[in-house]
């Protein structure tokens, strides 16, 4: 093997973003990137043995006050049919999550401003009130580092933030001139800095994107150390100025699950819905690359289509005990099972 992905291998890091993109080009060679996949599970198991934790999504708003260029729920898209939850409703899937095993929550939605400080905290409670035993993760974009607080004061204990690149060219290629990489980081430092367990994570084959944006964001993500990474291909939304552009591809997303896996072994790390939309053996190939977490929705039916991010996007009914029958049994199929637990990242 390449002295490159030995030392990878050995030490978790690399030098340089240089080094980084050589990595990613020497990945071509399918034998090099079997070996590192074969590592990357290895490790998935040392720290994680045959578990693939659960969270259940619960996407609760669809309006958002950004325009996020590959995005199809972004403000200027006329098209997109608004909804928001009410707190009875939110607390009706945690109650069907509840009673189906999950022990984790995430809330996630646009940024819509009506989710003030007051009314997210007000949720967080009865969320936490009505389950204490579970992690509730909270996904609703950048806010000022004292939301922060307030959030995690009233119980929440994980965030998600995607960076969604880390390279300020790329970032500007993909975000409205208003949208700041810098203040986007700081949102993550914040996080952590509050005591969030705290998501990561970008897009692979973004418009533009090559392996030199891509090695920005492992130099990134080995600073920031996350105790989350959420990694998924970019696929284009009909309605947005991507709708041409090519999906990013299954493979080269399964790669970098398994670098993220080895540049930080005891992430926890989902086969994501965007994988599992590229191809029906999506998820199970995440899981197989490195990943140890899938996140299935268990948002009501009909908001579901309406939380469209991107065409095509996986709905299926894995709320009904049937779809969570089968995702059980697709995870038995790859030798892994379905924990219970509320699976928090290893200190
Ligand atoms: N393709 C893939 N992922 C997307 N997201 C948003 N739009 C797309 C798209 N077109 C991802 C972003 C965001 C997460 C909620 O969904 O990375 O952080």
């Amino acid at each position: 093997m390449p002295e490159l992905v030995e030392r990878f291998i050995r030490n978790h890091k690399l030098d340089d973003r240089e080094e980084y993109r050589k990595l990613l080009e020497q990945l071509e060679e399918p034998e090099t990137a079997e070996y590192l996949r074969t590592e990357a599970v290895r490790l998935r198991e040392q720290y994680y043995g045959k578990k693939i934790y659960i969270r259940g999504l619960i996407e609760f708003t669809n309006y958002c006050r950004n325009s996020c260029y590959y995005c199809g729920i972004n403000r200027e898209n006329q098209k997109a049919v608004r909804y928001r939850l009410s707190a009875e409703e939110i607390l009706a899937c945690c109650e069907n999550g509840w009673r189906l095993g999950f022990r984790t929550f995430v809330l996630q939605g646009g940024e819509d401003p009506w989710i003030t400080d007051k009314r997210l905290v007000q949720l967080v409670h009865s969320v936490k009130e009505a389950y204490p035993e579970c992690a509730l993760t909270l996904s609703v974009g950048e806010r000022s580092i004292d939301s922060f607080y307030r959030l995690r004061k009233a119980g929440a204990d994980r965030y998600l933030l995607r960076h969604e690149t880390a390279d300020e060219v790329h970032y500007g290629r993909l975000h409205p001139a208003c949208m700041s990489l810098p203040v986007r980081k700081q949102c993550l430092r914040n996080l952590k800095s509050l005591g969030f367990q705290t998501g990561a994570g970008f897009m692979v084959g973004s418009p533009g994107q090559t392996y030199w944006e891509l090695a920005e964001d492992l130099v990134f993500l080995k600073e920031l150390q996350p105790e989350m990474v959420g990694i998924g291909p970019f696929i284009p939304h009909h309605d947005t100025r991507f709708c041409e552009e090519p999906a990013g591809s299954m493979e080269l997303t399964l790669k970098l699950l398994s670098v993220v896996r080895i540049l930080l072994p005891t992430v926890l790390l989902p086969a994501t819905t965007a994988l599992g939309t590229l191809s029906a053996d999506g998820r199970e190939r995440g899981l197989m690359a490195g990943a140890n977490v899938v996140m299935p929705n268990i948002s009501p039916k009909n908001s579901r289509k309406q939380y469209s991010l991107y065409d095509n996007k996986l709905c299926e009914n894995e709320e009904a005990g049937e779809g969570f029958e089968a995702l059980k049994r697709c995870v038995e199929t790859i030798g892994y099972y379905l924990s219970m637990e509320r699976g928090d990242a290893l200190v």
